[in-house]
C-alpha cells in the first residue's frame, strides 16, 4: 500500500521534534481525521532574501501524516520563503513517490504547517503577504476550528 520512501520517512523521520526559540510556529489539523500538526521554523536572511534556515514539526497524525511532514521538512529546508510558499501536496506526493488515494488528504497537513508557519512570520515581521499565503491561511485557519469541533465532539485529546 505504502511505497518504499514513504515507510523510510515514517520509520525515520527527518526534523521531527521540538525548537528552541522558533522566528515562527503553526498549528494545523485535518477534519477528515481529527489529527493535529505543529511546525516551527527559523529563518536567516542571504543576499538581501529570506529563506528557511532550520525547520521541525510535531505530528499527532498517521504513518502518511508522518512521513509527508519528515519529507516537507527537507524540501523546504534552505528555499526563499516564497519558494517554499509553493511547495504543495502533489509535490509531496510525488517525492515519495505516490500516497493511496484515501491518504492524500494526509499530505495537506504538511504543505498547511509549512504554508501557515510561513504566514505567521510574515506578518509578525510586517512583510508583504501574497493573495495567496492570504488564502492558503484562511483555509488552515477554518479547518483547524473544524479539526478542533471534531476532536471534541468524539472526545479527543489534543495530544
Ligand atoms: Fe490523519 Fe493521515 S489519517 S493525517
Amino acid at each position: 500500500m505504502y511505497t518504499k520512501e514513504v515507510m523510510e520517512h515514517f520509520k525515520n523521520p527527518r526534523n521531527m521534534g521540538d525548537m528552541e526559540d522558533p522566528d515562527a510556529k503553526s498549528k494545523v489539523g485535518n477534519p477528515a481525521c481529527g489529527d493535529m500538526m505543529e511546525t516551527y521554523i527559523k529563518v536567516g536572511e542571504k543576499d538581501g532574501e529570506k529563506y528557511i534556515e532550520d525547520i521541525k514539526f510535531k505530528t499527532f497524525g498517521c504513518a502518511s501524516a508522518i512521513a509527508t511532514s519528515s519529507v516537507t521538512t527537507e524540501l523546504a529546508m534552505g528555499k526563499k520563503l516564497e519558494e517554499a510558499e509553493q511547495i504543495e501536496k502533489k509535490d509531496i506526493a510525488e517525492e515519495l513517490g505516490g500516497l493511496p488515494k484515501i491518504k492524500m488528504h494526509c499530505s495537506n497537513l504538511s504543505a498547511n504547517g509549512l504554508h501557515e508557519a510561513i504566514y505567521q512570520y510574515k506578518k509578525k515581521e510586517r512583510m508583504e503577504i501574497s493573495e495567496d499565503l492570504e488564502r492558503k491561511h484562511e483555509i488552515a485557519q477554518k479547518t483547524l476550528e473544524k479539526t478542533e469541533e471534531m476532536r471534541e465532539k468524539h472526545g479527543l485529546d489534543e495530544e
